[in-house]
């Protein structure tokens, strides 16, 4: 068949060029938003007058066949037609002749292209939005089932003062939300409509930008026509909300695999989400995690990849931009796929109370509440800081708790320690007297746990978008 821009080249495409150029494999993932892209310039160009009463009724049913026989998997893709617009025109011609050879009037495939992009990935965000309050659902669900769990918190890896598993747990679900307020935001700047820029200036002919913007659901029109068909910020941002998910999914990731190994020993993995070795009959592996851990390497290089392929783009739309969608495509599918595992697998935990009692022993976690009972006595808190670190000292030469300590021995180091003090030392006692807004005591585990399921209902009803 003829190529659609045939008309001024004496001689056939090479083979290579071809096979070079053709997008087809990979952006048949945006038939949806295509046809729905031609229909709105449809009927907007039957508005106009550019199109009959009878060329806009095959049109419009021509489209709306083709899309049901795409979404049926009965659609043949001709591979001499490079792209999903092609592809679709093309089909569309040979189904109703004439009048489809006026879809493209006024329209490029640049502005086509940016809008079909523009719809799926507004879709994705808002999907993205709904399995990242799942997670963080899920997050909080551990959290309030184990909200007496004491842990030790840690510096550098390094035993350093009790926390509450839950607030732990919820340190993520403000990392996770805080991505969603981040995607929130980019989707406000993706919902801004290209089509209507042409190819990059514009066109003489009256369309009515407006309509099509409020038949797609667009809030805004692109403002500049140069900058609609060559600009792919939203993809950028996109890629860095998911770089930034993947990060911290990793980092929830990387947690559990400790938690889970033998040396921490605090949880253990259910059969359902462990992983045997082919060698090795007792191993019980974090696969999920692992892989969560390595996807998002794959994540951040589709950034990477994209951020790289737009530097130096002379204005406008350049072939290049091609490049923008398998990197888009590639890390929504895996951080999608991530999000849902994690939400299903974090409550399948089992935490070992006893193994947490352990860990809260042997490492004097309780030295910096002692250090604060001095300063409530009133001493500066460097002294207390000293008096503290010497009972420590002791403790561990003689091979004790710091609540092990005889009355004597404490005063010894400093007159304002009273008998009270036994009260306090006990690192699984230690959140219960956290005072400090956002500490990591039941306090904050209550109010936060509040808070984020008010938080969470009403965004579920604010982003249920038409
Ligand atoms: N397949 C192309 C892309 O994904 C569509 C736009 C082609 N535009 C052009 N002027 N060749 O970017």
């Amino acid at each position: 068949m003829a190529k659609m821009w045939n008309g001024r080249f004496k001689t056939a495409t090479h083979p290579l060029m071809e096979a070079f150029g053709a997008s087809i494999s990979f952006d048949r993932e945006l038939a949806p938003q295509d046809v729905a892209g031609s229909l709105a310039h449809a009927n907007m160009l039957r508005a106009a007058g550019l199109l009959t009463k009878k060329e806009h009724d095959a049109v419009k049913r021509g489209l709306e066949a083709i899309a049901k026989d795409i979404a049926a998997g009965v659609f043949a893709f001709d591979p001499a037609n490079e792209d999903i617009h092609m592809s679709i025109e093309a089909e569309l011609t040979k189904r109703i002749g004439e009048p489809a050879k006026k879809l493209h009037t006024g329209r490029s495939r640049n502005d086509q292209v940016a809008t079909d992009l523009r719809l799926w990935t507004r879709e994705k965000q808002d999907a993205l939005l709904e399995r990242l309050r799942r997670l963080m659902l899920s997050l909080m669900d551990v959290a309030r089932r184990e909200r007496e769990l004491v842990i030790p918190g840690y510096t550098h890896l390094q035993r350093a003062q009790p926390v509450l598993l839950a607030h732990h747990l919820l340190a993520y679900v403000e990392m996770f939300g805080r991505d969603r307020e981040r995607l929130e935001d980019c989707r406000r700047r993706t919902n801004r409509l290209p089509l209507g820029a042409g190819a990059l200036a514009g066109s003489t002919l009256p369309l009515d930008r407006d309509r099509v913007r409020r038949e797609l659901g667009f809030d805004a029109l692109a403002a500049n026509s140069m900058d609609a068909v060559s600009d792919r910020d939203f993809v950028l941002e996109t890629l860095f909300c998911l770089s930034l998910v993947a990060v911290h999914a990793s980092r929830l990731a990387e947690d559990v695999i400790l938690w889970t190994s033998s040396e921490f020993g605090l949880a253990r993995l259910d059969d359902a989400w462990s992983t045997g070795s082919s060698i090795m009959p007792q191993k019980r592996n974090p696969d999920l995690l692992e892989l969560t851990r390595g996807k998002t390497g794959r994540v951040v290089g589709s950034l990477v990849s994209l951020l790289v392929t737009v530097k130096g783009l002379p204005m406008t739309y350049n072939r290049d931009l091609q490049e923008d969608k398998e990197p888009l495509f590639d890390a929504v599918r895996t951080v999608d796929f991530v999000l849902e595992c994690l939400a299903e697998f974090l409550p399948t935990l089992a935490f070992d109370r006893e193994r947490a009692a352990a860990m809260l022993r042997g490492g004097f976690l309780d030295a910096t509440v002692l250090a604060e009972y001095l300063v409530e006595r009133g001493l500066p808190f460097r002294s207390a800081h000293e008096v503290s670190g010497s009972l420590v000292r002791l403790a561990e030469d003689t091979g004790r708790e710091l609540r092990e300590l005889t009355h004597e021995e404490m005063r010894a180091a400093s007159p304002l320690i009273g008998i009270d003090v036994y009260k306090r030392l006990d690192p699984a006692k230690t959140p219960g007297s956290y005072a400090t807004e956002g500490a990591a005591g039941p306090r904050s585990v209550s109010r936060a746990l509040t808070a984020w399921k008010k938080r969470l209902r009403e965004r579920a009803k604010g982003t249920a978008r038409t």
